[in-house]
């Protein structure tokens, strides 16, 4: 398997920008025969859940350009944050760690389900620092302190905004853009009507507009909305398209001007929200038995709601082929579970004063 991103090999003068090879590419595309089978249409799904052995999912793709940049800015810790079951904060636990930095994460309280907890547990198994703050609204502030502290303490913290969603952050799922558009032109699967795809802070459906575009591949993007419509809106989309296209285009001149064309390709779906992030949805329990049955491992925040919006689509019968991007990591987590058998008390308990603890 190629270590090396078909960026550096289409566009050489991006090999200049700093990256960390940790994804093994290109990932699976295949076929889902009983959710076909079941719906009548054709449905397909990238196996980006396999994007790592040691943890897969989105997260890892957008790790190896935001590691390269810490690690050419001589960072020595990761400073991040996200909900207690942050898959963004576990990715960046484990493969942080293992590229030799310190992790710290700001977390803030989300329904504690089994997904969550273990998310925790194996956070601390692979040696994070967690911290936990009220409300996601304190994230600017709480991070702005808690770097403060670190600099203060003679670290020399890199930030990485909650779900690694910064402009170099989306560089990976630019890269993921190419590989996909390359096995649809390889013919490996039919170029699908749309994609479906789990939107929380928009890097993962942005870079994949742009890498897409850049192929000249115009299938619309379905981004399923998870979070609050506050942060995660077509405007968040459309900026982070901007910005990395300002990045790509400065670092090398060849990549196309998508201009605003990658943007107009994502369409915001609003209608796997229900009760709210975390919550339990019906649609999303639905489809993680579905994606089950063809040996696909999903959960009720993120990619089954990104898959119950796609079933919804076959069903109606209004488009054939449908490609399901499977974004949760699948690699067995055992080996750091046992390490921590159980979440620590600090995230049942009613939260201490992160304020005070950095004052001190
Ligand atoms: C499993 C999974 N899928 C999809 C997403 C959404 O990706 P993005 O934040 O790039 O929109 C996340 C974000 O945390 C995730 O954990």
């Amino acid at each position: 398997m190629s270590r090396e991103p078909l960026l550096f090999e289409r566009f050489p003068r991006l090999g200049a920008l700093p990256h960390r090879p940790l994804v093994d590419r290109p990932t699976p595309v295949e076929e889902m025969p009983r959710l076909s089978a079941m719906t009548g249409a054709e449905i397909y799904v990238k196996r980006d859940d396999l994007s790592s052995k040691a943890y897969g999912g989105n997260k890892t793709r957008k790790l190896e350009w935001l590691l390269g940049e810490a690690g050419a800015a001589g960072a020595d810790i990761l400073l991040t944050a996200g909900a207690y079951g942050s898959n963004h904060v576990l990715a960046t636990s484990i493969h942080g760690m293992a590229e030799g930095f310190g992790v710290h994460a700001l977390l803030t309280p989300q329904p504690i389900t089994r997904h969550v907890e273990e998310n925790l547990r194996a956070d601390l198994a692979a040696g994070a620092t967690l911290e936990r703050i009220p409300s996601a609204a304190l994230f600017p502030a709480a991070l702005a302190l808690y770097e403060k502290k670190l600099r203060r303490d003679g670290f020399r913290p890199y930030r990485i905004p909650h779900g690694g969603s910064s402009p170099v952050g989306v560089l990976g799922y630019v890269e993921a853009g190419l590989e996909l558009g390359l096995q649809i032109e390889c013919g490996e699967i039919p170029e699908p009507d749309r994609i479906f795809v789990a939107f929380g802070s928009g890097g993962t459906a942005a870079g994949l507009a742009l890498g897409l575009g850049a192929l000249g591949i115009v299938t619309p993007i379905e981004a399923v909305r998870v979070t609050p419509r506050v942060v995660a809106n077509t405007k968040t989309i459309s900026t982070l398209i901007r910005k990395t296209a300002r990045l790509l285009r400065a670092a090398d001149p060849a990549f196309p001007d998508l201009g605003r064309a990658a943007a107009t390709r994502v369409h915001v779906n609003d209608g796997e929200f229900g009760d709210g992030y975390g919550t339990r949805s019906e649609a999303a329990e639905r489809a993680r038995e579905l994606a089950y049955a063809d040996g696909i491992r999903t959960e009720g925040t993120y990619t089954a709601r990104a898959l119950a919006a796609l079933i919804k689509r076959a069903e109606s019968r209004m488009e054939r082929r449908l490609l399901f991007i499977s974004t949760l990591n699948s690699r067995d987590l055992s080996h750091l579970l046992v390490k921590v058998p159980v979440a620590p008390a600090i995230f049942t308990e009613p939260p201490r004063s992160l304020f005070q603890r950095l004052r001190g």
